[in-house]
């Protein structure tokens, strides 16, 4: 407990899935968390579920497709908490389908929430973050996955955009690394959230195969996974730690 302490972190896709395990793992570990969703619902029933538990979190519904969305979370964070400390893009979307079939709504779709607003956070928050006393205690997080990495049938945009945001936040360390912002990426293999495909959360058969062939541990990751790897990276355990892509996938990157 604790290795949050002093943080104001915000979050991004904390409605579900990996955003909200790493809002409720850092305001657990004493992280202070502002967390944005474009579902109200969600979002306010896990910021709810950090107060109820002795946590404090606020939500700010968003779509961050929307430059003025992006400006209304730095808007909040200011007002409450005057800057912050650690943020964690995690709000993502998957198109999964056949390349032939991919159209120009699903790379706006893919390119606007899964890069664009990556980028647009970043801009609005990293000049609150670099002060040169900093000594590496602030951080930007971004979830990526291993589609970015490792070729995947049917997820050719994702793959692609991935990938971008990937490379983009190991390349802007040499830029604001210097300034006291430490960023890494995690790329999460398959882990069970509601962006999982219908078919394989409704197939014990097809997650058994899953089990067997794409992870070599022999299960499917679960969020906290993921934000145990947050939590460290964010964490002044990890001031050090610059540049790197964390991969948190079971050992499928390992399989054939
Ligand atoms: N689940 C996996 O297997 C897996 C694997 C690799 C990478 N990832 C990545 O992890 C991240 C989180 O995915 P997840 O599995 O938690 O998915 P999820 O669907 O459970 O959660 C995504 C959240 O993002 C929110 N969101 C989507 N578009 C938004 C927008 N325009 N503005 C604001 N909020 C928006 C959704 O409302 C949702 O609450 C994504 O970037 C995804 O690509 C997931």
């Amino acid at each position: 407990m604790g290795r949050m302490e002093g943080k104001i972190a915000v979050v991004t896709g904390v409605g579900s899935g990996l955003g909200k395990a790493i809002a409720e793992m850092f305001a657990a570990e004493g992280a202070k968390v502002i967390g944005a969703d474009f579902n109200a619902e969600n979002g306010q029933a896990t910021v709810d579920g950090i107060n109820a538990a002795g946590g404090e979190a606020t939500f700010v519904q968003a779509n961050l497709r929307l430059k003025e969305d992006v400006e209304k979370v730095k808007n909040v964070a200011v007002e409450k908490y005057g800057t912050i400390t650690t943020l964690v893009n995690s709000a993502g979307i998957l198109v999964h389908k056949h390349f032939l079939d991919h159209n120009d709504d699903d790379y706006t779709k893919i390119d606007e929430t899964n890069f664009r607003a990556y980028i647009w956070m970043m801009q609005a928050f990293l000049p609150l973050m670099t002060k040169e006393n900093s000594h590496g205690k602030n951080s930007v997080v971004n979830i990526a996955s291993i589609s970015s990495i490792k070729p995947e049938s049917d997820a050719y945009y994702y793959g692609a955009f991935k990938a971008a945001i990937d490379l983009m936040t190991r390349n802007l360390t040499r830029e604001f690394s210097p300034q006291g912002v430490r960023l890494n990426v995690i790329c999460p293999g398959p882990v069970t959230t509601s962006m999982t495909p219908k078919e394989v959360l409704e197939s014990p058969e097809i997650q058994a195969d899953m089990c067997k062939h794409v992870c070599s541990i022999g299960r499917l990751g679960e969020a906290k996974d993921i934000a145990y790897a947050a939590t460290y990276l964010c964490s002044d355990e990890a001031t050090w730690v610059t540049g790197a892509h964390f991969v948190i996938d079971g050992g499928a990157c390992m399989m054939g």
